[in-house]
């Protein structure tokens, strides 16, 4: 990854490629954003003339590339759009991060760039930090020979005597969340073919022996001798056999205990109910959840917060065979319910439901699932905004205001009782398909019943902004994002802190 340092040196005399500034929304124009000052003298204060010359408005996404004046050591000054400041001076967060992300995303190919933004506060230098190093991200793996430019090489976030104390702690902070929101994005982006569910579990193991997290891997043997219907009858058409992994993460000064458990479908084809053309080339983005869980996971141990967190990632195949569940079978799942799958395709619930099951056994004072789970949520909420369900709403609002502090989009959604009926089975329990109409609710609806009394329970339904289609926007590249990793290490802080339950 891009390596990140801070310094107090004035930007415009630091030896660098490229200094980056900001360019803020003024009353009468573009005007350069706190922490430019310097790069401004340096252009004899005609800076904010040449931006406005050159179109720059201080919108967010923009960037312009300028000429260094001599007086610097650069050769060029970008300077990237943050907005409008606020009453008091200071830049909204998220801005300062797409606009830190838009600047390594323009500077792929350099060595060396400075990160000359406002940095008032420690929680804006690691804005930045975040931002930068998100934005720097590139997935080359699959690529031989002349893989285009590199990502920029070394990120100097320049923070002003204000900035500066707890600017070293931020900066470590930032690095943490982005080197794990890019293990995510790694594991997203592998392609299925090599990202079994196997192989998914010897990841988990290695990052846990790193970290020094206890993990425990069931095999399709251990997974029929514990009667893991969910997991097996999702796994069986597959010729990649499933897993279910246990990622235990322990501190000794530990009061609260979190689980967070993740949809790791490698690849959904939908099963027997095989999705259509169209809806099926972005499928391996369906185990977005367990990476994201895993990554929280590390993260909480490399942070060293004061909760255990224990994470599950429900791994299968979803593929039609000889051998795969068909529609109309009825599985028995973990514990003991049974459930009729009238549709393969809604086969997250499923796995997921095994998962909730099993960690509910082992009494954790929260439960958070996450999983890329249904269309109906990326039509409610679009591509950027995660939806999120819970047993009871006080909770489901605490999590809700987590995902805002640690910088995620995403939305609160009922879990309304009338949903129960449609899920009625003429032979089992329940069955895994109901009302068409608030499909993504009715999946929160059905994982609610296998949530034991008495632990409190939230559903990330994060398929819109796990995987990015479109083109890239702000630190958010194409294909995986690594969403909810930073929600997830939010509510262990809080959990921590005795805020969130
Ligand atoms: N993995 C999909 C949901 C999904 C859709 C994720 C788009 C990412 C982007 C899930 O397993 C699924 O197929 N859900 C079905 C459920 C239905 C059959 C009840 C859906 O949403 O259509
Ligand atoms: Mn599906
Ligand atoms: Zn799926």
């Amino acid at each position: 990854m891009t390596a990140l340092s801070v310094s107090t040196s004035a930007a415009a005399s630091l030896r660098v490629d490229a200094v980056v500034v900001g360019v803020a929304k003024g009353d009468k124009g573009p005007v350069p954003a706190s922490g430019a000052e310097t790069v401004a003298e340096a252009f004899d204060g005609r800076l904010a003339e040449i931006l406005g010359a050159l179109g720059a408005t201080g919108a967010e996404g923009e960037a312009v590339k300028v000429p260094a004046p001599a007086g610097m050591k650069a050769s060029v000054v970008l300077a990237v759009g943050v907005g409008e400041a606020a009453e008091d001076g200071t830049y909204d967060l998220e801005a300062l991060r797409r606009a830190a992300g838009v600047a390594a995303r323009t500077l792929a190919g350099s060595g060396k760039a400075a990160l000359a933004l406002p940095t008032g506060t420690p929680e804006a230098v690691e804005a930045v930090a975040l931002g930068g190093l998100l934005g720097a991200y590139s997935f080359t793996e699959y690529r031989t020979g002349d893989s285009g430019k590199a990502p920029v090489g070394e990120l100097i976030v320049v923070t002003g005597r204000k900035g500066q104390k707890g600017a070293k702690a931020a900066a470590e902070r930032a690095t943490v969340l982005a080197e794990e929101m890019n293990r995510t994005r790694d594991l997203v982006n592998t392609p299925p073919n090599d990202l079994t569910p196997k192989a998914f579990a010897a990841i988990a193991q290695a990052a846990g022996k790193e970290h020094g997290l206890k993990v425990e891997v069931l095999d399709e043997k251990a997974l029929a001798k514990g009667s893991y219907g969910g997991i097996l009858g999702v796994g069986r058409g597959s010729a990649n056999p499933p897993r279910l992994v246990k990622v235990a993460y322990t501190h000794p000064k530990a009061r609260a205990s979190l689980a967070f458990i993740g949809k790791g479908i490698t690849y959904d084809s939908g099963g027997i109910s095989l999705k259509p053309a169209g809806h099926n080339e972005t499928m391996k983005c369906d185990m977005s959840g367990a990476a994201a869980v895993l990554s929280a996971v590390v993260a909480a141990a490399r942070l060293g917060v004061e909760v255990n967190v224990t994470g599950w990632l429900a791994l299968a195949e979803n593929m039609p065979s000889g051998g795969a569940t068909r529609p109309g079978d009825v599985l028995r799942m973990y514990g003991g319910k049974t459930v009729e799958v009238l549709n393969t395709d809604a086969e997250g619930r499923l796995v997921l439901a095994d998962a909730i099951v099993r960690a509910g056994e082992e009494q954790p004072d929260a439960i958070v699932d996450v999983a890329t789970l249904t269309g109906a949520m990326v039509m409610a909420l679009g591509t950027r905004v995660f939806g999120i369900m819970a047993g009871e709403d006080g909770f489901r609002d605490r999590v809700f205001d987590a995902a805002g502090r640690a910088g995620e989009q995403a939305w609160p959604m009922p879990l309304p009782a009338d949903l129960r009926k449609g899920l009625d089975s003429s032979v089992a329990d329940l069955a895994n398909m109901g009302e068409r109409m608030g499909g993504g609710l009715v999946a929160g609806v059905f994982l609610k019943e296998f949530v034991a009394e008495g632990i409190a329970w939230a559903h990330l339904d994060i398929a819109g902004p796990a995987f990015q289609e479109g083109a890239p926007y702000g630190y958010t590249p194409k294909g995986g994002t690594g969403s909810a990793v930073r929600t997830l290490v939010q509510l262990a802080e809080d959990a921590a802190a005795g805020t969130l339950l």
